[in-house]
């Protein structure tokens, strides 16, 4: 990969800044006391992640491929809240993005108070016409990603007691046919989240898991899953109610949380129904639109 490239702005005023949207631009900054790292941060559920960071005065590394959607969101952080927003351009789907990542991080002398792992995407379709290169990429950022950048910044974190976030999904909990690969890397993630959660019980460290639904955002157009019956015609939560439902369950110390009660519902009744009849249910509701 390209080395990350990156732009931070801070200073060390006191004033406080005003927080409406259509507030004048502040003409100096709050020196945060915490620095959180969110990765894909650039739209959905990390944009609205990085935006609740900031509201309680984080200092925000975002990151993502997107360098002119990161800086348009550090502008109005920094405009809103009057935080210190640091944009790092990376592509973590590469191999060893992880660690140049961590290196940036530590170049810029930060030391990480939370560490948010979102970025991910799916990949729909029968797993016997799916592009093979995609899904090894997908797996690459869903899970490697995640558990190098969980490991790297483990120290930051054990250090400041930190928080340690997750971004799993509902297809977590059963396997799904036509997403057959993205559902196991959310399995991975829930499985590792939890693990690792109560290693580190005693530490300081709170490590959650955050397992959305089907929720607006630009993952059904990546994913190319529009014509999933899971997502046709639903109306689905937005990515700011999903985060900011999260986040407060991360405030409240929660290990793993599901957003929306029946997404709760349907979590809890795969434990006591057959993994077949599970299966089949949800190859049921996520066919392809035609099948
Ligand atoms: N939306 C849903 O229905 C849903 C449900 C459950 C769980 N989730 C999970 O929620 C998380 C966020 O997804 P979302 O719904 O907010 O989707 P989204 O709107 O597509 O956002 C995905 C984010 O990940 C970043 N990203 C993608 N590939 C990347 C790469 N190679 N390197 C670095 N960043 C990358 C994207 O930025 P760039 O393109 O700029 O790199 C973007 O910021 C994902 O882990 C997803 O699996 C989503």
């Amino acid at each position: 990969m390209s080395e990350p490239s990156s732009s931070t702005a801070s200073s060390t005023s006191t004033a406080p800044a005003a927080c409406a949207a259509t507030a004048p631009a502040p003409t100096a900054m709050v020196r945060s006391t915490k620095t959180v790292l969110i990765t894909g941060a650039s739209g959905g559920i990390g944009l609205h992640l990085a935006e609740c960071f900031a509201r309680d005065g984080h200092h925000v590394v975002v990151v993502a491929r997107s360098t002119p959607q990161l800086e348009a969101l550090a502008a109005v952080l920094r405009h809103r809240f009057g935080v210190p927003v640091t944009v790092i351009t990376a592509d973590l789907a590469q191999p060893g993005a992880a660690a140049q990542l961590h290196a940036a991080v530590q170049a810029q002398g930060l030391t990480l108070d939370a560490l948010v792992n979102n970025a991910g995407y799916g990949v729909f379709g029968e797993f016997r016409n799916s592009a093979l290169d995609a899904e090894l990429a997908m797996m690459q950022l869903n899970m490697a990603a995640l558990v190098s950048l969980s490991k790297l910044f483990l120290p930051d974190l054990l250090a400041r007691r930190g928080q340690l976030l997750n971004v799993a999904s509902t297809a977590a909990f059963q396997p799904g046919p036509y997403m057959a690969v993205y559902f196991a890397t959310k399995a991975f993630v829930l499985s590792f989240t939890e693990a690792i959660a109560a290693e580190l019980e005693g530490t300081g460290v709170h490590v959650m898991a955050l397992c959305p639904g089907p929720t607006a955002s630009g993952f059904q157009d990546k994913a190319a899953m529009q014509a999933s019956a899971l997502v046709q015609g639903k109306r689905l939560p937005s990515a700011e109610s999903v985060a900011v439902d999260g986040y407060a369950a991360l405030q409240r110390g929660k290990c793993v949380h599901i957003t929306g009660t029946l997404n709760w519902l349907m979590a809890q009744s795969v434990r006591f129904t057959p993994r077949r009849v599970v299966t089949a249910i949800v190859k049921m509701q996520s066919r392809p639109t035609g099948h």
